[in-house]
C-alpha cells in the first residue's frame, strides 16, 4: 500500500498528462451519467476528489460545494474550473485518510473515479462516514473489480501495472462501502458491472 507522501507523488506526476489521458475518451462517456448523479447535490456537499476539474463542468450550478485531493499539482490544473463554477466552491489539498472536517460536517458527499485510487478504501470511507451529517448520504461514481468472466481476470492482471501508474482496477468498491459502515441504497451498473454509481446511507 502506498504511504501518503508515495501516493500523493503518484499523482502529482499524472497531472501534467491526466487531461489528455482522460478528457476526450473515458470522461466524454461518462459525463451523462456522472451529470445525472451530480444532480442530486444539495445542501453542504463535500466532493472528494477534484482532481483537474473535470467533474465540476457536470455540477449543477449554485451548489455550495467543498472539494478535496490529496495532489498539488492535480488542484493547481484545476483552478480555472474551480473558478469557473457557477456556484460556491472551496478546496482544500487534503488526505481522505486525515480529514480536518469536524465530524458531521456535510449532508453529503460525492466521490467520482476515487476509491480506485484512496491507498485504504475502508479506512477512507469510514472516514467520509464520520463527516457526514446524520441522515446524510454518500454517492459514488466509480469503476471496480468485476465478477464477469475474463473481465475479472483482465482486471486483475491488469492491476498490479495500473496501480503503479494511478488507480487499481480490480476492488471491491461495494464491499468496501459496506465494511465501512453504510447501508447500500442502490448501485447502477453503467458498464458490465465495471462503471457503477453507488448510493448509501450510515447504517443504523
Ligand atoms: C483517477 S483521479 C480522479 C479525479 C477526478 N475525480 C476525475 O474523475 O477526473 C483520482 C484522484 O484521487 C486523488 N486522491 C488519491 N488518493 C487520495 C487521498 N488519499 N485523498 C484525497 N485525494 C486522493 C488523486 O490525487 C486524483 O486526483
Amino acid at each position: 500500500m502506498d504511504n501518503p507522501q508515495q501516493n500523493q507523488k503518484k499523482w502529482d506526476s499524472a497531472a501534467g498528462a491526466y487531461d489528455f489521458s482522460t478528457a476526450g475518451g473515458p470522461e466524454a462517456r461518462w459525463r451523462p451519467f456522472k451529470k445525472t448523479l451530480f444532480s442530486k447535490m444539495a445542501g453542504k456537499v463535500l466532493f472528494l476528489a477534484v482532481g483537474t476539474g473535470l467533474d465540476i463542468g457536470c455540477f449543477p450550478q449554485g451548489q455550495d460545494i467543498t472539494g478535496i485531493d490529496i495532489s498539488p499539482k492535480m488542484l493547481e490544473k484545476a483552478r480555472p474550473r474551480i473558478d469557473a463554477y457557477d456556484g460556491q466552491m472551496t478546496v482544500h489539498q487534503m488526505d481522505v485518510h486525515e480529514m480536518t472536517f469536524d465530524d458531521a460536517t456535510f449532508d453529503q458527499v460525492f466521490t467520482s473515479c476515487t476509491f480506485c485510487s484512496v491507498p485504504d478504501p475502508v479506512r477512507g470511507l469510514s472516514a467520509l462516514r464520520r463527516v457526514l451529517k446524520p441522515g446524510g448520504s454518500l454517492n459514488m461514481f466509480e469503476h471496480t473489480g468485476s465478477h464477469i468472466f475474463p473481465f475479472n481476470v483482465m482486471l486483475n492482471v491488469a492491476n498490479p501495472l495500473m496501480r503503479r501508474l494511478g488507480p487499481e482496477v480490480n476492488r471491491n468498491t461495494v464491499g468496501n462501502v459496506q465494511k465501512a459502515g453504510f447501508e447500500i441504497t442502490r448501485v447502477n451498473n453503467i458498464f458490465l458491472d465495471v462503471v457503477k454509481t453507488i448510493e448509501a446511507v450510515p447504517a443504523c
